[in-house]
């Protein structure tokens, strides 16, 4: 392995178009996001290949990186379109010390990490979407999916999935999603660097994960409503077997959404597809 001081590095200078399938990007800085990075110019999905990593024993913060993916899995069995040369795709090993039933504040805190650097790159503000997408001007750029393995009543990893719309075109976003998908290109005119751009991701979410086992999950929630601005909104949820609407009153540790429904009930929600129904606030 080559090893470079991180201040010698200047990280404009590639991009993954330009790296052969070696491990060159290990010369990105990073005490434990990043601090092994395997790079594919193919894979069916980098979260399959970062959990057999993982199974076979690879430590936190170890993170896979493809330039394109034949088999990009998205939320809800949705395939994540995924060409080369195009955007950034990468999953991350962590092995937190928690029970399982809370391991979706990772898909949170992650959400945060990522709307922290893609506010530092676009100008107008990120948004985070429950659960897990992240938005600009109310349309995907980013979405995470986050995968668990468990031994006993502990977690053994999880796997955090991150696709980001970098430098994708209008046109190149599949018809179904091109009205409601934008890319950090579309934002600012300008191609930008996937190498630089998941050097910051990697030190984000490496500032987030560190904010997170010493101080817990509290301000990550903070946080992330922060960017949620969505407690008060009046929302639908489209869930396979129903649809429920109310007033969101925040998310629990677990990461459900919490939302007053019409029957003047609290509910847990924890999962399906939201929506704001306009933008009226709620007592
Ligand atoms: C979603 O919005 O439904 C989640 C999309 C997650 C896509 C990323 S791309 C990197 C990683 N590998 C995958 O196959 N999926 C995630």
């Amino acid at each position: 392995m080559i090893t470079v001081k991180p201040e010698r590095l200047n990280l404009r200078e590639y991009d993954l178009a330009d790296l052969p399938d070696s491990n060159v990007l290990d010369l990105i800085p990073g005490t434990l996001i990043g601090r092994h990075i395997r790079f594919f110019n193919v894979l069916d999905s980098t979260n399959l290949y970062a959990s057999k990593l993982a199974h076979q024993g690879m430590p936190e913060g170890t993170v896979v990186i493809a330039d394109c993916q034949t088999k990009g899995r998205g939320r809800l069995n949705r395939v994540w379109q995924s060409p080369p040369g195009r955007n950034l795709y990468t999953s991350v090993v962590l092995r937190p010390s928690v029970e399982p039933s809370i391991a979706p504040q990772l898909t949170l805190a992650a959400g945060v990490a990522v709307a922290d650097v893609l506010s530092r790159y676009c100008e107008k503000p990120a948004t985070l979407k429950w659960p897990n997408d992240v938005q600009i001007g109310g349309k995907k750029i980013c979405g995470i999916l986050t995968e668990m393995r468990t031994s006993g009543a502990s977690v053994d990893y999880i796997i955090v999935g991150i696709g980001i719309n970098l430098n994708m075109r209008k046109n190149e976003f599949h018809e179904d999603f091109r009205e409601i998908s934008t890319s950090v290109r579309e934002e600012t005119h300008n191609d930008v660097s996937r190498v630089q751009f998941a050097a910051d991701l990697y030190s984000s979410f490496e500032r987030v994960y560190e904010t997170y086992r010493l101080e817990g999950f509290e301000p990550i929630r903070e946080a992330w409503l922060d960017y949620a601005r969505i407690v008060g909104k009046n929302i639908r949820v489209n869930q396979p077997d129903e649809i429920r609407k109310g007033t969101v009153r925040g998310i629990d540790e677990y990461g459900a959404l919490l939302i007053f429904d019409d029957e003047k009930n609290m509910k847990r929600i924890l999962s399906g597809d939201v929506s704001l129904l306009g933008d009226e606030t709620c007592c």
